[in-house]
């Protein structure tokens, strides 16, 4: 009896889900609507690629799903993405609003920020003080240098041995963020540090998984003690944790003398203590959460792929190492400008974002008004997620387009080039905030390691497997690395 009331009760609201979830006039293809299984988040977790294939095939570049009963647009391929991000970026530059995501952060942070003014402002400030014009003395260099030592105090410890780096390299992005926001670095166990993992991973796991998508379908259960009150408590937790952080800087801090992320922030929320301004202090904690959130998983798996590949290529882990050599000749240690001497180095570090594709699906954007794609109309409020990979590995853009090889980024003379389908930190007005340090993290962290340690695929290992497993950002399956010191050449 109970059994055939549910049934019921879910008979009827299928049918309403499915009334309310049509498609606009001249809107981009799809399927039917299938309800609750309609959020890519939820369906990303068991590798739907095959299914979303057949989709691709049968509609296009530009195509439609159902999330809930809100229809998204998935569009593929450089010729669509451009289209949207570069030239009509204002209209899709918008965030999607209310869901999940948005309600975990109250609204605040820049990452999920709609498209207007507060998000400028916001944007604009943190590119600066990345930039280096707002850290102090302290270069970003140097926070990531001395990050680095801690990173070969590892690996010394584990010369002549195999090691998994995992816990090292998302350590060491963890680090080089807490560096930049708070001007200090935090042992691996150290209270702090754990409850931050212990966070990330809880939230995300709950992000990514069939109660977020639950939550954006039905706003009525919102306010029931389902799983994803759990999320809420520990953004609590993390909010306590960095409001304490602001006021130790609040109270230690020297005005015109920042030494941080934090520091350059309440300058200048102080300096707009009479305007009408978007900063304020919880704006600021939910900042840095973002920045941290977003620097950390991605910055570290890229280099986790990295390494995968050096170990699995040593070949081209050995072209490396002769360019590396005899550029930094006689030098003590890489600095980011050495670039421009290493095409080769260049072209491999490309390869690897290319390959490791970390945020597959880039961050949901949203139409910001009625606006047209590939001929398609799209409303505004419309969802667009952006297929990253598509890009990534699209036939025609690239000379092997399914192989790992640096010749994706060397032109007939042996110069770096990059193509225009190089997007794996998006494009546009919204593309990542955090490009320029990730940058740098790689080049530093690669060319440090590879000058002085070779790696390799240790004999027991068996056959590599480049297989990521699925979820917001890709990562890649656990390995370990055998690690030797080497003589530079
Ligand atoms: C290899 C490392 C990284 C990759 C592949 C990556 C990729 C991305 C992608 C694809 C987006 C979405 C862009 C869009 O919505 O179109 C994004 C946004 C963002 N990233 Fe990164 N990211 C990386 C590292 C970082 C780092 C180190 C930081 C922190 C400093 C950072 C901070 C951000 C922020 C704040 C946004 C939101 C920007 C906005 O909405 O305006 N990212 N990133
Ligand atoms: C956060 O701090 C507030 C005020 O100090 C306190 O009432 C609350 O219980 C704390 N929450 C958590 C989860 O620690
Ligand atoms: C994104 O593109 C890749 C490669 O073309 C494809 O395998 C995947 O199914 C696509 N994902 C979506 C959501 O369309």
């Amino acid at each position: 009896m109970f059994a055939s009331l549910v049934l019921l009760w879910l008979f009827i609201w299928i049918a309403i889900l499915h009334l309310k979830s049509r498609r606009p006039k001249n809107f981009p293809p799809g399927p039917l609507n299938v309800p609750l299984l309609g959020s890519v988040f939820h369906l990303s977790l068991e590798n739907p690629l095959k299914d979303f294939e057949k989709l691709r095939k049968s509609y296009g570049d530009v195509y439609s799903i159902f999330i809930g009963c809100k229809p998204a647009v998935v569009i593929n391929g450089v010729k669509a993405v451009k289209e949207a991000m570069v030239t009509k970026a204002a209209d899709f530059a918008g965030r999607p609003q209310g869901l999940f995501v948005n309600e975990l952060s109250d609204g605040k942070g820049v990452i999920m920020a709609d498209y207007g003014s507060k998000w400028r402002e916001q944007r604009r400030f943190a590119l600066m003080t990345l930039r280096n014009f707002g850290l102090g003395k302290n270069s970003m260099e140097e926070r990531i240098h001395d990050e680095i030592k801690h990173i070969i105090s590892t690996l010394e410890k584990n010369v002549g041995k195999t090691m998994s780096p995992k816990v090292m390299f998302h350590n060491a992005a963890s680090n080089i963020i807490c560096q930049v926001l708070f001007a200090r670095r935090y042992k691996y166990d150290e209270e702090l540090i754990k409850l931050f993992v212990e966070v990330f991973t809880e939230v995300s796991k709950i992000v990514n998984g069939p109660w977020a998508t639950l939550y954006d379908s039905f706003p009525i259960i919102r306010n029931l003690p389902l799983p994803f009150q759990k999320a809420f408590k520990k953004m609590e937790i993390y909010k306590n944790l960095s409001r304490r952080m602001v006021s130790e800087h609040r109270e230690t801090r020297v005005p015109g003398e920042p030494r941080d992320f934090i520091d350059c922030y309440l300058d200048e929320l102080e300096k707009r203590v009479d305007e009408e301004s978007s900063f304020s202090e919880e704006e600021l904690i939910m900042y840095s959460l973002n920045l941290h959130f977003a620097g950390t998983d991605t910055t570290s798996n890229t280099l986790l792929t990295g390494f995968l590949y050096l170990m699995n290529y040593p070949h081209i882990q050995e072209r490396c190492q002769h360019e590396i050599d005899r550029v930094l000749d006689g030098k003590d240690r890489a600095s980011f400008e050495d670039r421009h001497n290493m095409p080769y180095v260049q072209a491999v570090i490309h390869e690897v974002q290319r390959v490791a594709n970390t945020v597959p699906l880039s961050v949901f954007h949203c139409t910001t008004r009625d606006t047209e794609l590939m001929g398609y109309s799209i409303p505004r409020g419309t969802v667009i997620i952006q297929n990253l990979t598509s890009v990534l590995n699209e036939d025609g853009q690239w000379k092997f387009p399914h192989e790992f090889n640096p010749e994706n980024f060397l032109n007939d003379q042996g110069e770096f080039v990059k193509p225009e389908a190089f997007m794996p930190f998006s494009a546009g007005p919204r593309i990542c905030l955090g490009e320029g340090l990730a940058r740098m993290e790689l080049f530093l962290i690669m060319v440090t390691l590879l000058r002085r340690y070779q790696f390799i695929w240790p004999k027991d290992a068996g056959e590599p497997d480049f297989t990521p497993v699925y979820g917001i950002t890709l990562t890649p399956k656990p390995f370990s690395m055998k690690i030797q010191l080497r003589t530079p050449q």
